[in-house]
């Protein structure tokens, strides 16, 4: 073979790699994650997120380190400001057990409707770890937003992702869902359990 036919064949599997969504990572733990998750009292949590104007391999490195960070932590979703980046992306994968399953990149997302029907459901994060407490919230969204190539996308979501992707926008704009709790005294009450402090919550919730 020739050598300038072995090089355009490494530029074809080079122009694949680019064009597949290559964002996935290891599901397995690790023993040192790339990214610190700051918890519950962090001011970093309370920075909102930066719309990205490019979407570029820097961006789709971050998403990267921010899955292996989250997978080493169990959790299924991630947002940057929980790493300390101030920047409008967020990871999900509701799926983690399964390597075969995709994870989702959700970058500057903005909810465009919301369903009337409300619902309780428990919410854990990886910034509060031990609490899970119920939080209501629209049991359906659509949201639009650009995935790890840039392209726009649109997406109807309900359940566990409606849920998921609303805590995580949430977090994009310094909110935790801690701060939508409704019943106090058993958020005091919890949060003390865990070694964590009822001031570092905002009250009234931010909506
Ligand atoms: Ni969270």
């Amino acid at each position: 073979m020739g050598f300038s036919l072995a090089r355009s064949f490494a530029q074809l599997a080079r122009k694949a790699e680019n064009n597949k969504a290559s964002i996935a990572v290891s599901k397995e733990p690790l023993a040192e994650p790339p990214l610190e998750i700051h918890t519950l009292g962090n001011p970093a949590l309370r920075q909102t997120g930066r719309h990205i104007s490019k979407v570029n391999g820097n961006i789709r490195d971050l998403a990267k380190d921010m899955l292996r960070s989250m997978y080493s932590a169990k959790g299924i979703g991630l947002a940057a400001p929980q790493v300390g980046i101030e920047k409008q992306i967020l990871v999900i994968d509701l799926d983690i057990e399964n390597s075969s399953n995709p994870p989702l990149v959700i970058i500057n997302p903005e909810i465009i409707s919301s369903s009337a029907s409300l619902e309780a459901y428990e919410e854990g994060c990886l910034s509060i770890p031990g609490v899970y407490l119920d939080v209501i919230r629209p049991s359906s969204i659509k949201v639009s937003f650009r995935d790890e190539m840039g392209r726009p996308k649109k997406m109807n979501a309900d359940g566990l992702m409606a849920r998921c992707i609303q805590h995580e926008i949430d977090h994009l704009n310094g909110v935790l869902f801690v701060d939508r709790v409704s019943d106090k005294e058993n958020l005091k009450r919890v949060l003390k359990e865990n070694g964590f402090n009822k001031k570092d919550v905002y009250s009234p919730p931010i909506d």
